[in-house]
């Protein structure tokens, strides 16, 4: 089971705070619990692991089967909380070399993520020739990116296969009633999942928004939902036992001793899309109201070779949290040169992990040594359990954040000003008269 461990922390917070925080975790725990507190109409995910719709989950499974078998590459196509832990999931179960492996499921592409036409015309090119399918995917249904870059699959779609044919590779995850994109699903007649309306995009991993491309990428999603359900059981109990209290409360202690970075750290490239699912979580649920911890991330060891320097000796601003994943599934033992040029031979037949282990170690405590407090959260293996732990567990821990923070952790009102400004710069009716005062500022 995933744990939560302190790293010399006593030189950094020499207090204990965990007694006179109790209480106030204990409230945020019952304001997650209860529905209770700020944005509680957007705590569906915290109960999602145990009661979550079974016939959807079964007709998840079997769309998954269907696209794995009439397809070589499903499209998943949307932005933030609609692609991040998806990705982050595939990447890290599957590989980030995932679609590049000689393997039985279809290659999964991510796109309306942006607003990049290269990067837009390159998915368009290697789906051509190919069987594709498309899963769209928009709570709201009205987001910019996503909703652009499904006109041009849509298209290819209907040019391939003809508008019938392309219906049947059509599948649609959005709100059960509302929408542009659930009118035109349902007037086109495409599969459509629903995002429930008490779970927000950050939070959606583990619905259909999730769960459609990480069962197509060939992923046990019934493990990954049994090891969620897991961590749900232990977050339900108010007390420090719970890994999310103990890493709650210590982000906390420090951003309030001070600290304004947090930067998660990983030693296995495959979980970089997971660093990123983690940012969006922690930066839109704790970011307003002038306050909270910036999330940074940084992937060990290649970032030790960059931003090394800076956490070493640069401003201090921050603190770590390392994900330890645990054994790889490989084991490689260091092969022995009978010249010994780079003079590695006292490593000749050591293993991979021992090697990554020990410098996992040095680096908590060089850094540690120069003033950047540790925090070290040991997951319960690379696998599909040991995933669904760890995210029902950042997601706990940031809800309990967001109201130790005072702040409601499922709102993301700052997100709408790009919005707005991009609609008025583009001529979108409605916004004529901030369009012609931005072009003035622009020109300035
Ligand atoms: O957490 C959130 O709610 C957001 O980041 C959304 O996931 C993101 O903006 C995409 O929204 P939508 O799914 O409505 O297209």
């Amino acid at each position: 089971m995933l744990d939560v461990k302190l790293f010399h922390m006593k030189s950094f917070l020499p207090m204990p705070y965990e007694e006179a925080l109790a209480p106030r975790l204990k409230h945020a725990h019952e304001k997650l619990q209860n529905a209770s507190g700020a944005g509680g109409e957007f705590t569906g995910w915290v109960h999602l692991p145990r009661s979550y719709d079974r016939a959807e989950f079964a007709r998840i499974k079997q769309v998954a089967a269907k696209i794995q078998h009439d397809s070589q590459a499903l499209v998943v196509i949307g932005i933030g909380g609609s692609y991040l832990g998806a990705r982050g999931v595939i990447d890290c179960l599957c590989s980030p070399n995932y679609n590049l492996k000689k393997k039985d499921t279809p290659n999964v592409y991510f796109a309306g993520n942006g607003l990049s036409a290269d990067a837009l015309q390159e998915i368009l090119e290697l789906v051509e020739g190919v069987d594709f399918s498309v899963n769209v995917i928009s709570k709201s249904g009205t987001t910019t990116e996503p909703a652009v870059a499904f006109r041009f699959f849509r298209e290819a779609l209907e040019k391939k296969y003809g508008k019938e044919g392309a219906k049947g590779r059509i599948y649609a995850t959005t709100d059960k009633s509302r929408g542009a994109l659930k009118s035109l699903a349902d007037a086109e007649g495409w599969e459509t999942f629903v995002v429930p309306d008490d779970v927000g995009g950050r939070y959606s991993v583990l619905t259909a928004v999730g769960l459609l491309p990480i069962a197509v990428a060939g992923v046990d999603i019934d493990a990954l939902m049994r090891g969620a359900a897991q961590m749900m059981d232990r977050c339900a109990e108010a007390s420090y036992d719970c890994p999310a209290w103990r890493y709650a409360a210590i982000r906390y202690e420090l951003y309030r001793s001070g600290r304004s970075v947090e930067l998660l750290a990983c030693y296995d490239p495959a979980f970089r899309f997971m660093l990123e699912w983690w940012k969006q979580l922690y930066g839109e649920s704790e970011g307003k109201d002038d306050k909270g911890l910036f999330p940074a991330s940084v992937e060990f060891t290649a970032d030790l070779h960059s931003m090394g320097q800076y956490i070493q000796e640069g401003k201090r601003l921050m603190f770590e949290t390392v994900v330890r994943l645990g054994a790889s599934e490989h084991r490689l033992a260091v092969p022995r040169d009978e010249a010994d040029g780079d003079g590695l031979n006292f490593l000749a037949g050591t293993d991979m992990d021992f090697i990554r282990d020990r410098a996992m170690e040095g680096t908590l405590l060089a850094h540690t040594e120069g003033g950047v407090p540790n925090i070290i959260v040991e997951a319960d293996g690379k696998t599909a359990e040991g995933l669904g732990q760890l995210i029902y567990f950042f997601e706990y821990a940031c809800g309990l954040s967001g109201y130790l923070l005072d702040v409601n952790p499922f709102d993301q009102p700052g997100v709408e000003a790009y919005k707005k400004n991009m609609f008025a710069l583009l001529g979108k009716p409605g916004y004529e008269d901030r369009k012609a005062d931005l072009e003035a500022k622009l020109a300035e």
